[in-house]
C-alpha cells in the first residue's frame, strides 16, 4: 500500500516510530483491509467473539468479508491439487524439497507423496499439530499409509531413529530449547508409531524433512504430475465440492478470511 497513506492513518511517522513491532504489524493489517473496503477477517478458529465492533444503523459501516479474497490468487470452480500447490501453497519449496529428496532416494512412489504432502496441513490450514490436520485434510484421496505416516511424522520428528539415520534435530534445540519434551500425547503416538506396520514410512517423511531447507534449491512441482496422477484421487467435482469428510477443509484453505 501506499506509504504516505499509510503514515497518515497511523498519526504521523513518530507515531509509527512509537510502536512496537506488533503493533506496526496490526496497523498495517488494519490500514491494509480499509483500504479493501470490507473489514477481513481471522479464520474462526483464531477469532475471540466479541470482539469486532457493532454498528448497528451506522450508515459508514462495513460489511464483513465473504467469498473470495481479493488477496489470494482466484481460484477456479474444480480446484485440483496442482491448483492448491500453484495459488495457495506457493512457493511451498519444503514441500518440494522434501518430494524431490525422497524421489532421489528411490523411495516408492505412495512415500514419496507423503513427503511431498507432509506439512500441508501446516502450510494450508494451522502450524498445532499440523500432522494431523494434513493427514485428515488428504486422507479421502490417499492410500491409507500415505495419510497415516503424514499423521505420525507430527510425534515422531521429535524422537531420533540412529539406525535409521534421524538423529534429533538440531533446529529443535535452537526452536525449543535444551529441555523441550513434547507433551504426553505426542510420546504416546510415537511409542504407537514405532510398532507400527507403516512405521518405516512415517520415519522417511522425518529423514527427508530435516534436510529439505536448502534456500539455493529450486524444485520445480511439474516432476511430480506423474505421482499425484497416480496416487491421489482427484474428485470430479474439485476438492472442496465433493462432499468428502474433508471437503470444508479445502473450502477454508479456498476462502480463509470468510467471516462465518
Ligand atoms: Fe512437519
Ligand atoms: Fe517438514
Amino acid at each position: 500500500m501506499d506509504r504516505r497513506k499509510f503514515l497518515a492513518s497511523v498519526g504521523g511517522a513518530g507515531a509509527l516510530a512509537a510502536m512496537s513491532a506488533t503493533e506496526k504489524v496490526d496497523a498495517l493489517e488494519q490500514a491494509m483491509n480499509q483500504e479493501l473496503d470490507t473489514r477481513v477477517v481471522k479464520p474462526g478458529i483464531c477469532t475471540t467473539y466479541g470482539k469486532e465492533p457493532r454498528t448497528p444503523g451506522n450508515p459508514d459501516a462495513k460489511y464483513f468479508h465473504m467469498g473470495h479474497d481479493p488477496r489470494l490468487p482466484l481460484m477456479s470452480g474444480k480446484p485440483t491439487l496442482v491448483e492448491f500447490f500453484e495459488k495457495r501453497l506457493a512457493p511451498a519449496n519444503h514441500l518440494l524439497q522434501s518430494g524431490a529428496l525422497a524421489l532421489r532416494s528411490g523411495l516408492p512412489e505412495t512415500t514419496v507423496l507423503a513427503c511431498l504432502l507432509h506439512d500441508i496441513g501446516g502450510g494450508a490450514l494451522l502450524r498445532t499439530d499440523h500432522g494431523y490436520w494434513g493427514a485428515q485434510l488428504v486422507e479421502p484421496y490417499v492410500d491409507e499409509e500415505v495419510s497415516w505416516s503424514i499423521r505420525h511424522h507430527q510425534a515422531l520428528r521429535y524422537f531420533a531413529d540412529e539406525d535409521m539415520g534421524y538423529p534429533y534435530p538440531e533446529a529443535y534445540i535452537r526452536y525449543f530449547g535444551e529441555d523441550f519434551s513434547p507433551e504426553p500425547y505426542i510420546h504416546e503416538a510415537a511409542a504407537y508409531a514405532k510398532t507400527h506396520k507403516w512405521y518405516k514410512t512415517a520415519r522417511q517423511i522425518c529423514i527427508n524433512d530435516v534436510y529439505a531447507f536448502d534456500p539455493n534449491v529450486e524444485v520445480s512441482l511439474d516432476m511430480f504430475y506423474g505421482i499425484i496422477e497416480r496416487n491421489f484421487k482427484q474428485p470430479e467435482q474439485g476438492l472442496g465440492y465433493d462432499g468428502s469428510p474433508s471437503a470444508h477443509m479445502w473450502r477454508s484453505i479456498i476462502f480463509p478470511s470468510n467471516f462465518l
